[in-house]
């Protein structure tokens, strides 16, 4: 049942904050402790292999730049079909993790067969634990986020974004690693500032309107906010059909931006963080090129570069390191509000299954 909402996709992005403070509460004691499973032991590991599809593998690509700057780890992510068939070498020495939401995903799974025998050992981060792939790791994560009916992958998406972060830090507390200031205790924060943000939703209405009428939408973030503006991409495409495309905003003058007139709307997530000026450095580009720049930054952000954009979502100011897990909300509600004002079906678009289980 939809709990009063038009949509299941609506009811699912306004239960984040439960959902995660659920999560938090599974894998964090109340002393601030994290409490992960004992077997889950990356001290022996050289290399994390971390594997999805979609929205999942989206979450191992922001991951990936956790265990790398926490835990100093090296990291390799793809997705499941690319993987399974380049058939590539494995040392013993790799934890494989296996992100979906699902469980069922067929090649998510064959990529774990795949892997079953060569790693080390094999740990699933699964929404349904009954599932396939849940059924056939070593050691098995679930996320918490309840059911999710919705085509749309979105309470899924941001638990599993807090429970890879969670992982990170295990994974440098175990190799000896200091971790980041106020962690894990900041993480508590995050339902909270998810609840923030969602009230953001009014002025994303109105831009859904304008995005609406746009042929192409293209999607710019850097460092740990580049995979984001691929789900922001992915998201819209899904629901509103409204081709999209999300690019490493470096990559911008690599090519993507012989596409920018007047007409294609550019969003760009940039919290003020180490990378926002080379950010605003590119947006400075599309905006000089006629694009329509719709900036979502936090207040700072929004005082140093707000001028000349088109609209500017102003989201909450946190570390650095929970900023795409607050981002995931505004990419969610972009793309449900963009879907509503073009009359698609939100929650069962075209041509999609909730689950792929066949390649
Ligand atoms: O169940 P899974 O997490 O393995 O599913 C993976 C993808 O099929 C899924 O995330 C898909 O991209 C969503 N529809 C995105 O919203």
């Amino acid at each position: 049942d939809k709990d009063g909402h038009k949509h299941f996709m609506a009811k699912e992005i306004a239960e984040q904050p439960v959902a995660i403070d659920r999560a938090l509460k599974a894998y964090m004691g109340d002393d601030g402790q994290l409490s992960l499973p004992a077997e889950l032991d990356f001290t022996k590991i050289e290399r994390l292999t971390m594997v999805a599809c979609g929205t999942a593998f989206y979450a191992c690509m922001v991951a990936k730049y956790w265990f790398e700057q926490i835990a100093r780890m090296p990291v390799e992510v793809d997705v499941a079909s690319e993987f399974r068939y380049r058939e590539p070498p494995v040392s013993e020495k790799t934890l494989a993790l296996f992100v979906s939401q699902s469980g069922e995903t067929a090649d998510t799974l064959a990529a774990l067969r795949y892997m079953d025998g060569k790693a080390q050992q094999i740990v699933g981060l699964v929404n349904v634990p009954e599932s396939s792939i849940a059924r056939e790791s070593d050691v098995i994560l679930p996320l918490h986020a309840g059911p999710e009916i919705s085509v749309a992958s979105t309470k899924a998406f941001t638990c599993q974004l807090t429970i890879l972060l969670l992982l990170a830090l295990r994974a440098a507390e175990q190799r000896g690693l200091p971790l980041p200031d106020g962690m894990p205790n900041d993480l508590r924060a995050i339902p909270g500032l998810i609840h923030q943000s969602l009230a953001g939703e009014k002025q994303i209405t109105a831009s859904a309107r304008g995005l609406a009428e746009a042929r192409d939408i293209i999607f710019l973030g850097r460092g740990q906010l580049y995979p984001l503006a691929l789900e922001g991409a992915l998201k819209l495409k899904e629901l509103s059909y409204i081709h999209a495309e999300g690019y490493a905003s470096g990559e911008l003058k690599h090519g993507p931006i012989a596409l920018i007139d007047e007409k294609v709307p550019v969003v760009v997530m940039a919290p003020r963080d180490a990378l926002f000026d080379k950010t605003v450095s590119n947006m400075q580009e599309v905006m000089a090129r006629g694009g329509k720049v719709i900036l979502i930054t936090d207040a700072e952000g929004a005082k140093i570069a707000g001028d000349g954009t088109h609209e500017v979502i102003v989201m909450p100011q946190v570390p650095d390191s929970l900023a795409p897990i607050l981002y995931a909300v505004p990419a969610q509600q972009i793309a449900y509000y963009t879907a509503i004002a073009k009359g698609t079906d939100v929650d069962q678009p075209r041509n999609l299954a909730k689950s792929v289980t066949v390649e």
